[in-house]
């Protein structure tokens, strides 16, 4: 009889991106992100004693190709969790959005997993002195932006001058925000559904010797500061404004390196005139960011809901592949469920 623990755990999006690394997994500048409400990954993760064997299933279906992926994490964060030697582990694992959206599953499932595992350690009678401090830690060995995926409605990464017990090490919760953020919309634009041509991991790596990279991470301090204030005062325009450059930088970091690479698409050009236009000729505050990918998040705030998804049905969906978007919002960071709130 295997015991088990089940933990959803959201996705979020970078508002300051985190790109460059060192080792283990620790960040070269701070980022900060939303906690998305929708995008999502619940885990359950059975266990028993045994010798640390592993199995992994992908909605339902038992998937060795991810055991390499979910064996190094278990190495990686052998000094949070001791005990994992110890035990024979069953992951079973749900993605909220379909796997070939181009939505990154990394944040969201790795820090379902370390939930999991930080549960189980409290459950053995180990010492955990702050859950999801413990939690966040884990999280980032396995993906680092899935630090910030612990803390809703967002959470920082990277330590920034002007946020209190700010660690290179966990992600921290961040609310000092005006509620306008608290509440704001992101509706992910699948523009490619295809696999990524270039991952995360190779991408951070050629931050190393980039001929911009020192003052990429110096200006990511600063645009960090500029949007703090900006969401404290509910100031959109300078919000929409770092959040804009930020996304482009991102991508030109990546277009600037060797070898370089192009994770745009024509349509993700399309779709960032498109709204630049609307913006200016409507007034209304509309804005992007992008991931690494082509897909766009479209963000707005919750009031000019009905106004945006207009435009999004009018004007942008012809860009997305299939028609197809997904509408989440801000949301307030993963869920401890029970047998009873399964399916
Ligand atoms: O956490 P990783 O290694 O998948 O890197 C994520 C990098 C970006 O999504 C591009 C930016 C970010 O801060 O989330």
């Amino acid at each position: 009889m295997m015991e088990e623990v089940t933990w959803k755990s959201p996705s979020n999006i970078a508002l300051v991106k985190y790109w460059g690394k060192y080792d283990i997994q620790i960040p070269a500048n701070p980022s900060i992100s939303f906690t998305l409400s929708e995008a999502a990954t619940t885990t359950t993760l059975k266990y028993k004693p045994g010798r640390g064997a592993l199995k992994v299933f992908l909605e339902g279906v038992e998937t060795p190709s991810f055991e390499p992926k979910i064996k190094t994490f278990l190495l990686r964060t052998l000094e949070l969790f001791p005990f994992t030697s110890d035990f024979d582990f069953e992951v079973h694992t749900y993605n909220s959005f379909p796997h070939s959206s181009g939505i990154a599953s990394s944040a969201s499932g790795m820090s379902a997993l370390a939930l999991c595992l930080t549960s189980i350690k409290e459950t053995l009678g180990l010492e955990v002195l702050d859950f999801f401090q413990v939690a966040s830690e884990a999280a980032r060995l396995g993906s680092g932006s899935g630090s910030r995926s612990i803390y809703g409605p967002l959470a920082a990464w990277g330590t920034h001058a002007e946020i209190d017990g700010s660690s290179e090490h966990y992600a921290v919760k961040f609310k000092d925000v005006d509620t306008v953020f608290t509440t704001f919309q992101d509706t992910i634009l699948l523009i490619d559904k295809g696999e990524k041509t270039v991952s995360s991991t190779a991408g951070h790596a050629l931050m190393d010797g980039h001929p911009y990279a020192e003052s990429r991470f110096i200006q990511a301090h600063e645009n960090q500061s500029v949007l703090l204030t900006a969401m404290l005062d509910g100031d959109l325009e300078t919000f929409g404004e770092v959040v804009e450059s930020e996304a482009l930088t991102l991508h030109s970091m990546m277009m600037t390196s060797l070898p370089y690479f192009v994770l745009m698409k024509p349509q993700t050009l399309e779709v960032i005139n498109a709204i630049w236009r609307f913006r200016k000729a409507t007034g209304n505050p509309v804005y992007f960011t992008l991931d690494a990918g082509a897909n766009v998040h479209v963000l707005y705030p919750k009031s000019h809901k009905e106004i945006i998804l207009k435009f999004i049905d009018e004007e942008l969906r012809t860009f997305c592949k299939d028609g197809s978007y997904l509408c989440d919002e801000v949301g307030f960071g993963p869920m401890k469920l029970n047998e009873h709130d399964l399916d």
